[in-house]
C-alpha cells in the first residue's frame, strides 16, 4: 500500500494540463458495448477505474488496446452477460453497465453494489426504470441483480432525483429499445453531455442532454468504426485549483471547458481569489492575500455547486478567515473525512447535512488516512497548507480518480513523494 508524504508551506506555482474526465470516460466505456464495430476512445485519464472497468469489458469478451491516452475497444463478439462479482464490488460504478449489457445481451447478471464510504448508493431508481421498459429483475435479496428483457420497451420515464447513473443506464438501455424513451428530471452532467455526443457518433437517436429531458429512439444494432475525445475533468480542475488557493499560490490549469467548472470558480472568487479565462480552454488563479470565509454553500446537481468538489472546498475553507458553512444535500454521508482534517488542527463541526468550518491560522502536519476518493484529494490539499510533515495512507482510493497526483503537483512546486509499505 502507498502513501504520500507532504512537506507543506511551499506556494504553488505553473501550469497543469487537464486530464481526461473519469466521469464521462466511465459511462462512455459502457457505452462501447453496444457497437458491434470499434471504439476509438481520446483524452482518457489513466486511472485504477478506467482500468477495472477495461477488465470488465474483457471479461464480458471485448477485447482493448491502451496507449497513453488512447482507449481502441472491439465489442464484436460479447461471450458473457455477467459482471464478475470481484471487478463489481472493487469499483460499484460498475452499475452503469447495466443498462448496456441488457440493451444488447437481454440478460445481466451483476452483484449488488453496496453502499460505501459516502452513503448507501441505492440503485432503486436504476431498476424502477429497467423494470418500466419491460424488464424482470430478480435476484435482489441474494445479494446478486439478475436483469432479463427479451425486448426492452420504450417509455415516458420520471427520475425522483436527477441520478447522473440512472439517467446513463436508461440511455443505454433504450438505445436497442422498441420505440422512443423519454427521461424526464434527467441529470444534466456535462458527463451525460459527452455520453450522448458518443452515442450520437455511433448513430444512436439520442437528443436533450443538459436540458433535464432526454429522449432516445431505439434502433436495430449498432457496427461501426467512432472516434471520440473525452470531455476534460471538471473535478480534477477544480482540485487543483483549490488547491494552489490554499497554498497561497498561482496556478495555470490548460484543456479546460471554463462553462463546467462555472461554480467552483464563482467560489474561489467569493472567498478571495483572482480567476481568469482566456480563450483554447486556459484559466489562470491567482491567491493575492488572506482568503475569506464563504457564508455558505450547497452542493446541487449540475449546474450547481458539485458534491465531488465538497472535501475540497472544506480543506481550503479550513484555513480562510471567518467561519463557512457547508451543506451536502446529495449525499448523506460525505463528511466522514473532516475526521482526518482534524487531526491537521481544523475547527469543523458537522450537523447533520452542514459542517461549519471556523478558519484557523495555521494547519500542523500530521499521519492522516484517506478513505475515499474525494476526501483523500481533500487531506492533500490541507497537507500541501500544512506546516510540517503530513503522511496519508489510503492512496489508492486518491488513485481511482487523480493520474499520478504527487507527479503533477510536484510540477508545481508540491514538495510531496510517494513511498511503499
Ligand atoms: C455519479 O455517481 C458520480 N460517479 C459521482 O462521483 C457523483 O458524486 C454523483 O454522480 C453525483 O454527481 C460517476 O459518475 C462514476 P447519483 P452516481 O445517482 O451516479 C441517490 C466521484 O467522486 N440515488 O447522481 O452514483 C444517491 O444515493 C463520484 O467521482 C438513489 O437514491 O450518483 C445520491 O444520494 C462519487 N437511488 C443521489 O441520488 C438511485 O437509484 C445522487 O446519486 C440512484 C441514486
Amino acid at each position: 500500500m502507498s502513501n504520500l508524504i507532504i512537506a507543506g508551506g511551499s506556494r504553488l506555482s505553473g501550469i497543469i494540463e487537464i486530464p481526461g474526465a473519469k466521469n464521462a470516460v466511465l459511462p462512455v466505456l459502457a457505452a462501447t458495448l453496444l457497437n458491434k464495430g470499434t471504439s476509438i476512445l481520446e483524452n482518457c485519464p489513466e486511472l485504477d477505474d478506467v482500468l477495472t472497468m477495461l477488465e470488465i469489458l474483457t471479461a464480458l469478451g471485448c477485447k482493448y488496446k491502451w496507449e497513453g491516452n488512447r482507449i481502441e475497444i472491439d465489442a464484436s463478439n460479447l461471450t458473457s452477460s455477467e459482471i464478475p462479482e470481484l471487478l463489481a464490488k472493487r469499483m460499484r460504478s460498475s452499475i452503469i453497465i447495466l443498462g448496456a449489457v441488457l440493451a444488447r445481451c437481454g440478460e445481466v447478471l451483476v452483484s449488488y453494489p453496496g453502499g460505501c464510504e459516502i452513503g448507501m448508493r441505492p440503485i432503486d431508481m436504476h431498476i424502477k426504470a429497467l423494470e418500466q421498459m419491460g424488464a424482470v429483475v430478480d435476484g435482489i435479496n441474494q445479494g446478486m441483480l439478475k436483469v432479463t428483457a427479451s425486448k426492452l420497451q420504450g417509455c415516458e420515464i420520471l427520475l425522483d432525483y436527477p441520478s447522473v447513473g440512472a439517467t446513463e443506464n436508461i440511455m443505454l438501455a433504450a438505445t436497442f429499445a422498441e420505440g422512443e424513451t423519454i427521461i424526464r428530471n434527467a441529470a444534466k452532467e456535462p458527463e451525460i453531455e459527452d455520453l450522448q455526443e458518443f452515442m450520437k457518433k455511433m448513430g444512436v437517436k439520442v437528443s436533450g442532454a443538459g436540458t433535464g429531458v432526454i429522449k432516445i429512439k431505439g434502433m436495430k444494432d449498432i457496427k461501426c468504426e467512432v472516434v471520440h475525445r473525452i470531455i476534460p475533468d471538471r473535478i480534477v480542475a477544480g482540485t487543483y485549483l483549490a488547491a494552489a488557493a490554499a497554498t497561497g499560490g498561482n496556478l495555470v490549469i490548460t484543456g479546460v471547458e471554463y462553462d463546467h467548472i462555472g461554480s467552483i470558480i464563482y467560489c474561489l472568487k467569493r472567498i478571495g481569489c483572482i480567476v481568469k479565462n482566456y480563450q483554447g480552454g486556459v484559466v489562470t488563479l491567482e491567491t493575492p492575500g488572506k482568503l475569506k470565509a464563504l457564508d455558505l454553500i450547497r452542493t446541487s446537481p449540475y449546474p450547481g455547486f458539485p458534491t465531488d468538489m465538497q472535501p475540497q472546498i472544506v480543506s481550503l475553507l479550513s484555513k480562510c478567515s471567518g467561519t463557512s458553512v457547508v451543506v451536502e444535500t446529495v449525499f448523506e454521508n460525505r463528511f466522514r473525512y473532516t475526521e482526518q482534517l482534524l487531526k491537521l488542527g481544523a475547527d469543523i463541526s458537522v450537523q447533520g447535512r452542514a459542517a461549519i468550518i471556523r478558519g484557523v491560522d495555521k494547519l500542523k502536519g500530521a499521519e492522516v488516512e484517506a478513505r475515499d476518493l474525494r476526501g483523500g484529494a481533500a487531506l492533500i490539499i490541507a497537507g500541501l497548507s500544512a506546516e510540517g510533515e503530513t503522511k496519508i495512507s489510503g492512496v489508492n482510493y486518491i488513485d481511482r480518480g487523480y493520474e499520478r497526483i504527487e507527479e503533477a503537483l510536484q510540477k508545481v512546486g508540491a514538495n510531496i513523494r510517494r513511498v511503499e509499505g
